[in-house]
């Protein structure tokens, strides 16, 4: 892909199959996504945690489709060469793939060019159904805040053997219905390199280990914004000093070289 070209579904999957890592962060306006773009950031997921870290809620089910539509348009404003990566918000696709079409066309329409659900296997027709229409796809599973309720809280996944196993057939099945990104959310290091074994779209995790094709953390959380407590894979990577854009450029070389997530910030 030439310099400078905007990157796509094609290019991450080009960057899985170099070897090169994918650096994701949380993105939710358009002053960021022009920082987190000049220094290197590949995908600028404008993640529903804007519930949280921007609306103040204790969680991201309140979020609305014409929040996700708003800050999808700020980010898309500033994005030129990173993926704008949108969230589908709680209640907005779950019920029928018909629906979930109208609400990624509004992420669509709003400058997204993927968009993200969560869920596994049972998400897989909602996925064909999108993929078919011309809406690239990334699943979602592992720990997934949108059934934070059904959980129990925001708890680790897939600890025994049963659950990592379902957790690696949602990320086949998810592929075979036409994904083409995951992010695995809050797993052991050994799940998040299984999941990552068993298919051939990039893996991006979150609190997954290291054997991922990449990496995404709250932006909130890896400024050190985000008050205590923080979960064990959060790096404050503006503890070293220097500012916001020194912090991201950190955030960016300890991805791309593999220096992040080390073994004290993983599940085991
Ligand atoms: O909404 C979000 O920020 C996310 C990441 C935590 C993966 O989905």
């Amino acid at each position: 892909m030439a310099e400078g070209q905007t990157l796509n579904a094609a290019a991450l999957q080009a960057m899985r199959e170099r070897g090169q890592p994918i650096v994701a962060l949380t993105c939710y306006d358009a002053s960021f996504a022009r920082l987190l773009e000049d220094s290197g950031v590949d995908v600028l997921l404008v993640g529903d945690s804007l519930g949280m870290v921007v609306q103040g809620g204790g969680s991201t089910l309140a979020v609305s489709l014409a929040d996700m539509a708003y800050h999808t348009r700020c980010v898309s404003a500033a994005a030129r060469r990173a993926l704008v990566l949108a969230d589908l918000p709680f209640g907005s696709y779950q019920a029928t793939p018909a629906a979930a079409f109208e609400a990624a066309a509004a992420l669509i329409g709003a400058g997204a060019q993927m968009i993200k659900l969560e869920g596994g296997a049972v998400m897989a027709p909602t996925v064909a159904f999108l993929s078919e229409r011309g809406v690239p796809v990334c699943g979602h599973i592992g720990l997934t805040p949108q059934s934070v309720h059904q959980l129990g809280g925001y708890v680790v996944q897939g600890r025994d053997t049963a659950s990592a196993a379902r957790l690696v057939d949602d990320a086949r099945v998810l592929e075979q219905a036409g994904a083409r990104l995951l992010v695995v959310e809050t797993v052991p290091a050994s799940v998040g390199r299984a999941v990552r074994e068993a298919v051939k779209i990039p893996v991006i995790g979150c609190g997954a280990g290291p054997e991922c094709d990449g990496q995404v953390l709250v932006l909130h959380d890896m400024l050190g914004i985000t008050p205590p407590p923080l979960p064990r894979f959060v790096r404050d990577f503006a503890a070293g000093g220097g500012g916001i854009a020194a912090a991201i450029q950190r955030y960016v070389a300890a991805v791309r070289s593999r220096q992040f997530p080390l073994a004290e910030e993983c599940y085991s």
